[in-house]
């Protein structure tokens, strides 16, 4: 069949990779398209111009090249109803529609739906103007967490650790910073312990566990400096043991997709989860609707099931029906590199070299922010690359990651250079 794969970054250039070695793309003239694609996911994937916004030019494009699957990558076009409109039109997707990704698209709605179906989360009060939302401040007290409704980039979270740091937090937003992102807002209770990720595939029945990640925030070594989309990550998390993570399922996920399904709007696709590992056990503090970035990087370095298979009967309502997803126990890390200056104005058009030195020792080297320029490779973003490698521990994976980093020639280009280090403390420690 043909395979759409909506999106541009490092992610989707995970996702084109596996895609690329699915049995679904096997038959000769079986194209897998990418839209608008990089320049890394056009060694896998041809690659279109076409505006993920405009329902109606997605569509006649899937009618034209006989679309089998469309697999969209980030969640704006799927908080903005992409999947209602390919779906409407019978076009396999993968991924939520606009109600179930509401999960990710308003903070309020998730805390509503874990109130509904008793899912362990912090305390926590809706509010849609600044003197309600100072009235919860005071109910709350520090430290306390303000977040905006929707989507913000990933800038609308303000952990407080003081009363005057949430109440310039609740100003900001009620002043209109995040646009119409920001006309509600939620004061959530500060849940304190180590997070992590866990994913988990659904076609809005069933549910199958998928795999675990940590990232790493922060732009500095040391977890210092401004938050950024993630400098790092590494699979699976070890502290997510596996009875933590049946708690997380049982607790969490299996009721999510249940109450979603009992209220007319199942979610189908992938679910992330940010997971906060309580003393009294994992808290959810957030869901996103789709994979993680750079997550799925490290989660697809060790997937050793056919990931089109998978996606494709969660978008065909058949999950029970396939072999659930096998992993290898090997850790995959990814070290980002990104531009000077990010997460400030990333410098643009510095050149990269190196790639197949990088990738000689059985590194991949998955491209993020990249471009051509005259046929010379350069940097077009914040995050330009990830780089990724796998190990039968967290150490000897960061060890083969970072030696692929020092093979690549990139001169305006920075990472931290302790990616794992949780784990490689651990490790030592025996
Ligand atoms: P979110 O965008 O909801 O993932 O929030 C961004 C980050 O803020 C999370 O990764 C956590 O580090 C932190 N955070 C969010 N909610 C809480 C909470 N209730 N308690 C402590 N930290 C939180
Ligand atoms: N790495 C976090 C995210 O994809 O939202």
């Amino acid at each position: 069949m043909n395979i759409l794969l909506l999106g541009s970054g490092g992610r989707e250039h995970a996702l084109a990779w596996r895609l690329a070695q699915s049995r679904l793309l096997a038959n000769d003239g079986d194209t897998l398209y990418a839209a608008p694609g990089n320049p890394g996911i056009a060694a896998h994937a041809t690659c279109v111009k076409l505006d993920a916004a405009d329902h109606a030019a997605v569509l006649a494009f899937c009618e034209e090249q006989r679309i089998g699957l469309v697999v969209v990558g980030p969640e704006a076009p799927l908080v903005d109803g992409l999947a209602d409109s390919l779906r409407g039109a019978g076009v396999p997707v993968f991924g939520p529609s606009q109600a179930a990704a509401q999960l990710e698209g308003s903070k309020g709605f998730t805390k509503d739906l874990c109130a509904r179906a008793n899912i362990p989360t912090g305390g926590y009060a809706r509010v849609s103007s600044h003197a309600a939302a100072m009235a919860a401040l005071a109910r709350f007290g520090a430290p306390v967490v303000i977040k905006a409704d929707g989507l913000a980039a990933g800038k609308g979270v303000t952990v407080a650790m003081t009363m005057a740091e949430a109440e310039a937090a609740v100003a900001d937003i009620f002043a209109g910073r995040f646009g119409a992102a920001g006309a509600e807002a939620v004061i959530e209770e500060f849940l304190e312990g180590e997070e992590a990720s866990f994913f988990a595939l659904t076609d809005g029945h069933t549910v199958v566990p998928f795999a675990s990640a940590q990232d790493h925030k922060r732009v500095g070594d040391g977890d210092t400096g401004p938050n950024t989309g993630g400098m790092g990550a590494y699979s699976p998390a070890r502290v997510l043991t596996p009875a933590l993570e049946a708690e997380a399922l049982t607790r969490i996920i299996v009721p999510t997709v249940k109450t979603l399904a009992d209220e007319g709007m199942p979610y189908s696709g992938v679910l992330f989860l940010g997971l906060m590992l309580t003393a009294t056990g994992p808290q959810l503090i957030e869901y996103n609707c789709r994979f993680g970035d750079p997550e799925t990087q490290v989660m697809l370095m060790r997937l050793e099931s056919d990931l089109g298979e998978l996606l494709l009967a969660c978008a065909e309502n058949r999950l029970a029906a396939v072999e659930p997803p096998r992993f290898s126990p090997d850790t995959a890390l990814t070290v980002v590199m990104a531009a000077q200056g990010y997460p400030g104005t990333p410098k643009q058009g510095g050149t990269i070299g190196g790639i197949a030195a990088a990738e000689a020792g059985g590194a991949r080297v998955f491209h993020a922010g990249t471009t051509l320029n005259d046929d010379v490779l350069v940097a077009s973003g914040g995050r330009v690359l990830n780089v990724t490698a796998r190990g039968r521990t967290v150490t000897e994976a960061q060890a083969a990651a970072y030696a692929a980093v020092d093979a690549l020639d990139f001169p305006d280009g920075f990472c931290r250079r302790d990616i794992g280090w949780r784990e490689v403390a651990r490790e030592k420690g025996g």
